[in-house]
C-alpha cells in the first residue's frame, strides 16, 4: 500500500482536465490539400532516421478522422484539448501565402471542439517546421523570429474569435538539442555549440515576438503560455543539503554539453540568460542586440510544464551529484525512463517559486507496449498507476501553495512518437495503424472517473480490471 496523501485538499472547481497532441504526430495527410513539406516529412525519408523507417505520412489520419477523435474526447469527459497547428499546412512556404484548405481544416476542428464543449488550447509550434524556411537557414537565421511572428499573427487573426488559450511552442530543449545538436530529430543537424546557441537565441526571440503578436491582434482576451520540457532533478533525501543540490541541478548549467531548466526558462521568464551559463559558454554565445532580452521576456499567463521523468540528486563532496543507481529505478517506462513522481512535485514547487506564474502540466504520460487483448480491451494498469502517482504528486504541490491550473496528459490517441515511430504507445486510446480503429484503453475509462470526480477518484485503488 503506498502513501496516497489522503489528506489532500480537493482540486479547485475550475481545474482544467485536458489531453494533448501534436500535429505531425497524428494528422497524416502529409501531401494533401496543398500542405507544404515539413522538416519531419523529409527527415523520415532518411535511411535509419526512424525506427523501422516509419513516417508521419498517415499517422492517425486525424486530418480525416478528427470528428471521431473529438467525439471520443467528449465521451471521455475531456474538458480541453491542447493541439498544434501544422505551420507548413497553413503556410506551405512558411511565410506569405496562406493555404486556405489548411486553414479550413483547423476551422472544422475548432468548431467541432467548441460544439462538443471542449476548450481548444492552440499550440503554434510543435516541431512541425516548414522545409522551405529550413532552406532559408531555419532557426539559424535571425529572420526566423519574424517568420514565426508573422505566421502567429495569421493564426491569431483567423482563430482568436474562438480560441482564447495560446501556447507558442513545445520544448525548445527537445527540438534544439535533438534536432540541431545530436541530429536524432528533424532537421537532423549536428551544429557546433555557437550555432546551437544562436538557434536557441532566435527561438527565444521568436517566442517573444509571437506573444507580442498574439496580444496585439487577439479578438478574445488571450491567455498565453509556452510548454517547456523539464529535465528535472529531485533531492534524494529530505535534508536541506540534498534539496539545495537538486535546486542547483535544475537551475545551473553544469557543462558545455548540458543545459538546465533555468537555461531554457530564465531568458523568457526573467529576461536574462543565467550567469552560470554565460560563464560556461563565454564567447560561444551569439551577439545579443539591444532590446533582445526585453523582447523575449513578454509577460506570460502560465508556464506549461512537460514532465516525464527525473533523476535523484544528493549533495556530494564536490557539489551536487546525480545518483545514477537507485533501487527505485526498477520502476521505468518502455523508454526506460524512471518513474519519479517526486520529481514532478519538486519541479512544480521550484518553478513556481522561481517564476511566480501559474503553472499548467501540458504533458505527462507513460510509454508502454499496449495491445488489444483477447477480450477486445486494452488493459494498461501501468499507465493508470503512472498518471495516478503524478497527479497525486501534483496535488501535493498544490497543497504546498503551487498555483497549478490544469493537467493535459500526453496523449489522447497512440501516435507517431518521433524517432521511435509507432513502436511506443503513449495514448489513452489505442490506435490500430492498419485499420485506424480507436479502442479506448482502461486508462481512458479511469481518467473519465478522475475528471467526473474532479480528482477524488485518485484516492481509489482502481486499475481498471
Ligand atoms: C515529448 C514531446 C511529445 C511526445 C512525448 C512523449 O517530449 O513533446 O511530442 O513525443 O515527449
Amino acid at each position: 500500500m503506498i502513501k496516497t496523501h489522503a489528506c489532500h485538499k480537493p482540486f479547485p472547481q475550475d481545474f482544467i482536465w485536458g489531453v494533448s497532441s501534436g500535429s505531425y504526430q497524428i494528422e497524416g495527410a502529409a501531401t494533401e490539400d496543398g500542405k507544404g513539406d515539413s522538416v519531419w516529412d523529409l527527415f523520415c525519408k532518411r535511411e535509419s532516421a526512424i525506427l523501422s523507417g516509419q513516417t508521419g505520412e498517415v499517422a492517425c489520419d486525424h486530418y480525416h478522422r478528427y470528428q471521431e477523435d473529438v467525439n471520443l474526447m467528449r465521451e471521455f469527459g475531456v474538458q480541453a484539448y491542447r493541439f498544434s497547428f501544422s505551420w507548413p499546412r497553413v503556410m506551405p512556404e512558411g511565410t506569405g501565402r496562406v493555404n486556405e484548405k489548411g486553414m479550413d481544416f483547423y476551422d472544422r476542428l475548432v468548431d467541432s471542439l467548441l460544439k462538443a464543449g471542449i476548450e481548444p488550447w492552440a499550440m503554434l509550434f510543435h516541431w512541425d517546421y516548414p522545409q522551405e524556411l529550413y532552406c532559408r537557414g531555419g532557426w539559424l537565421n535571425r529572420d526566423s523570429a519574424d517568420w514565426f511572428a508573422d505566421y502567429t499573427r495569421q493564426m491569431v487573426e483567423r482563430f482568436s474569435d474562438r480560441i482564447q488559450y495560446w501556447i507558442t511552442y513545445d520544448e525548445p530543449s527537445a527540438f534544439i538539442m535533438c534536432g540541431h545538436k545530436t541530429g536524432e530529430h528533424a532537421p537532423g543537424l549536428r551544429l557546433s555549440l555557437p550555432e546551437q546557441l544562436r538557434v536557441n537565441h532566435h527561438v527565444n526571440l521568436a517566442h517573444g515576438k509571437a506573444v507580442q503578436a498574439i496580444r496585439a491582434v487577439a479578438k478574445k482576451k488571450p491567455i498565453v503560455g509556452l510548454s517547456s520540457y523539464m529535465d528535472a532533478h529531485y533531492p534524494l533525501t529530505d535534508s536541506a543539503e540534498d534539496k539545495t543540490a537538486a535546486q542547483a541541478m535544475n537551475f545551473t548549467v553544469m557543462s558545455r554539453e548540458g543545459r538546465s531548466v533555468g537555461w531554457w526558462l530564465d531568458p523568457v521568464m526573467l529576461g536574462q540568460y543565467p550567469e552560470d551559463g554565460l560563464q560556461i559558454f563565454g564567447s560561444d554565445m551569439p551577439q545579443i542586440l539591444s532590446g533582445d532580452m526585453a523582447t523575449m521576456a513578454q509577460p506570460l499567463d502560465f508556464i506549461g510544464i512537460n514532465y516525464y521523468s527525473a533523476r535523484a540528486v544528493r549533495s556530494g563532496e564536490h557539489g551536487p551529484e546525480v545518483v545514477a543507481e537507485l533501487p527505485g529505478y526498477a520502476m521505468t517506462t518502455q523508454y526506460d525512463w524512471a518513474i519519479a513522481p517526486h520529481g514532478l512535485y519538486t519541479i512544480l514547487r521550484q518553478c513556481y517559486e522561481r517564476y511566480k506564474r501559474p503553472l499548467v502540466i501540458t504533458e505527462n504520460g507513460h510509454q508502454n507496449n499496449d495491445h488489444v487483448m483477447l477480450d477486445g480491451k486494452v488493459h494498461d494498469p501501468q499507465r493508470i498507476d503512472y498518471l495516478r502517482r503524478h497527479l497525486l504528486a501534483a496535488q501535493r504541490a498544490m497543497d504546498d501553495g503551487v498555483d497549478l491550473r490544469g493537467y493535459f496528459p500526453w496523449t489522447f490517441t497512440d501516435n507517431f512518437e518521433w524517432a521511435f515511430g509507432y513502436r511506443t504507445r503513449v495514448g489513452m486510446v489505442h490506435t490500430d495503424y492498419q485499420t485506424q480503429k480507436r479502442t479506448p484503453k482502461d486508462s481512458a475509462y479511469w481518467y473519465r472517473k478522475v475528471i467526473q470526480t474532479n480528482g477524488a477518484h485518485l484516492l481509489v485503488d482502481d486499475y481498471g480490471v
